[in-house]
């Protein structure tokens, strides 16, 4: 059954991603709460965000950065306070490290580790904790299809995307029977900022608003996991099961 998803809490907004999902879901009647780390950018996604929400619904939020993970519990208080009872927690912020430098800097790989993973953990145990006792809600995180099987050129970022995977596959199975939905975004190749360094023609490749609709969508209909594009799916599922002799000679 949808589910209604009337006040809705958005880490990373300014991420193209969450500004793609952010629009789908103030189209569907939703309030927002966003926290955004650069102020600027924020003002810029709540003033259009407020456009096409019209006046009946709220659209709020604040700027942080989210490796600040004590200022975590005061963000979901800060929404709840503005909104009310949060109906769904969507958080999609996220860096992607350079392969290169993290091969030869610790401090390079603990970075991308503490932005991807560990903030991310403190926010979905938050999300957890608030939503558990109230038997419902809906919990998203954005992972990627990195994670599905590490590779000799993004193996750092891989490895972020996996924990988060996993964590959230127990996590579901933690707070499914309490009523309360747990959602792993996997996108493929995506047209964002965070990608405008990469050749990105071709048919693997989409744009922000056809994954901001399929978040809108998974967090309505409560699916677990969903790769998009769809095709995601088949492909990931064949490079799960290369054996290691014909996946090493594959050159990405
Ligand atoms: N693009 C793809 O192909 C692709 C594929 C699979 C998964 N993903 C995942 O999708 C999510 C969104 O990425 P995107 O493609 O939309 O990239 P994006 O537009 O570059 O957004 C990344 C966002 O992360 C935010 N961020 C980074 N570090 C932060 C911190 N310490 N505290 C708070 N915010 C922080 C940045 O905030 P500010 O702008 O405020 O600095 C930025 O807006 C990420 O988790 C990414 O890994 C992307």
């Amino acid at each position: 059954m949808p589910v209604p998803l009337k006040r809705v809490l958005v880490f990373g907004a300014n991420s193209a991603l969450a500004q793609a999902a952010l629009r789908e879901l103030v189209t569907r009647g939703a309030s927002v709460y966003c926290v955004g780390r650069d102020p600027a950018r924020l003002q810029a996604v709540l003033a259009d965000l407020r456009v096409r929400a019209g006046p009946q619904r709220v659209v709020a939020g604040e700027a942080a950065d989210l490796l600040e993970i004590a200022r975590h519990p005061a963000l979901f208080a800060a929404a709840e306070a503005r909104l009310g009872k949060l109906d769904a927690v969507l958080i999609a912020h996220g860096s992607l490290p350079d392969q290169v430098r993290c091969e030869s800097s610790v401090d390079e790989a603990l970075a991308a580790i503490s932005v991807n993973a560990m903030s991310v953990v403190s926010l979905l145990t938050i999300a957890a904790n608030v939503f558990e006792p109230r038997g419902r809600g809906v919990i998203v995180a954005i992972s990627s299809i990195a994670g599905d099987r590490g590779r000799r050129r993004n193996y750092v970022y891989g490895a972020v995307k996996s924990l988060v995977s996993t964590f959230l596959q127990g996590l579901r199975l933690r707070l499914e029977p309490k009523g309360v939905r747990v959602i792993n975004i996997k996108p493929g190749f995506v047209r964002t900022p965070m990608t405008a360094h990469l050749p990105s023609v071709g048919p693997l490749w989409a744009d922000p608003p056809r994954v901001g609709a399929a978040i809108a969508r998974a967090m309505e209909r409560g699916r677990g996991v969903v790769y998009v594009p769809w095709f995601w799916y088949w492909i990931m599922l064949i490079v799960r099961h290369l054996p290691h002799f014909l996946f090493r000679r594959l050159r990405f």
